[in-house]
């Protein structure tokens, strides 16, 4: 991997993880952190470069680039799936605007770029059982449409252009640390809160709706290998589908109460989140990921459910044990 690092977004959920483990790995001030939000310095990642960034503002992300002299580009920010459906313009402005932004820059000043993707990219037409790698992609949210169109272009700068550029589609991202920001998959998160908390939860998806989902150390895991692998063996880059577990709210639930005595679960539809998880795979097929650049996730469901009630246990203190 190309140092230093820029990271876009990185206060959100996946960065708020992805900072830490990449500043341990090549050093604190190998990696620059930033967001359009501003939080207390307190709140930051301890030691290491902060910038206030708005990726849709070209200037400002090459002002960074050439300042940090950054070889590399993680490109976390955007609207997620619940917040754009909300907010389609804006999503398309900060998801697309900002990612041809970054490219742009990155072209000038060849940095590689990791940018991820998601299964919102596959849409009601695409095989929804072992999704295949190379498939059909009509989405039909405007999370889904930024998602594809984003995998294209990161192929034409890579095959226009020579930019390192690559991605992974992601699942649902479950972790502990910082809340999910407006996904369909945020009710894998929101359960365990709710289970340690209250010991009930009210789920917003049907309690047969099977989804792909991913414990966050194997997320930023991916993130780190793919973009440490040895471009020769990519025969594909943008973007690589990653699996690790497959569940629904009623398998979920089933699991915490092993470890929660009585919890409950009840169900109260959300009809625009429903139709979207409607509409993406149950199950991805990684095999080009595997045989590309060896990827093999460590989580499982029970060992992710394991993981998640001991860390928020932890977070509660000794009256939750
Ligand atoms: N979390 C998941 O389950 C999941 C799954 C698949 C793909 N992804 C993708 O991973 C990336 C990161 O997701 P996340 O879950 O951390 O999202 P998040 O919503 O938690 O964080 C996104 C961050 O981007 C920042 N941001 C928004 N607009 C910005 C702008 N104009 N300029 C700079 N920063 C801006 C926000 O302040 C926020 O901190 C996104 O591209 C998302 O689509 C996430």
């Amino acid at each position: 991997m190309r140092t230093p690092i820029l990271v876009t977004g990185a206060l959100g959920q996946i960065g708020s993880e992805l900072v830490p483990a990449l500043r341990e790995r090549y050093g604190a001030d190998q990696v620059v952190a930033s967001d359009i939000r501003m939080v207390p310095r307190s709140e930051l990642f301890g030691e290491g470069p902060f910038e206030f960034l708005d990726c849709t503002r070209q200037k400002r992300i090459q002002e960074v680039v050439q300042r940090y002299r950054i070889g590399t580009v993680y490109h976390l920010a955007a609207l997620l799936s619940a917040v754009a459906e909300q907010k389609p313009q804006v999503a398309w402005e900060v998801n697309m605007g900002g990612l041809y932004r970054v490219l742009e820059v990155a072209r000038e000043s060849r940095c590689a770029v990791f940018v991820p993707s998601s299964i919102g990219a596959f849409g009601p037409g695409t095989p929804r059982r072992r999704t295949p790698q190379d498939t059909i992609q009509r989405p039909t949210t405007m999370y889904g449409v930024t998602k594809v169109s984003g995998e294209l272009l990161c192929d034409y700068y890579h095959l226009r252009f020579g930019l390192d550029t690559r991605g992974v589609r992601f699942p649902g991202i479950i972790s502990h640390s910082a809340p999910p920001g407006g996904g369909t998959t945020d009710y894998a998160v929101d359960i365990f809160h709710e289970a340690v908390h209250h010991g009930r939860y009210t789920c917003f998806l049907r309690a047969d709706t099977s989804l792909d989902m991913m414990y966050m150390p194997d997320a930023v895991k991916a993130m780190i290998e793919l973009m440490e692998a040895d471009p020769e063996r990519l025969r594909h880059r943008n973007a690589f589908n990653v699996a690790a577990m497959q569940f629904t709210p009623e398998t979920l639930a089933a699991e915490i109460a092993k470890h929660v005595e009585g919890f409950t679960i009840d169900y109260r539809v959300d009809p625009v989140r429903q139709a979207i998880a409607d509409s993406w795979p149950d199950s991805l097929d990684d095999s080009a990921a595997r045989e590309e650049w060896g990827w093999s996730p460590e989580y499982d469901l029970p060992a992710m459910t394991e993981d998640m009630l001991a860390n928020l246990r932890r977070k509660l203190g000794p009256a939750s044990e």
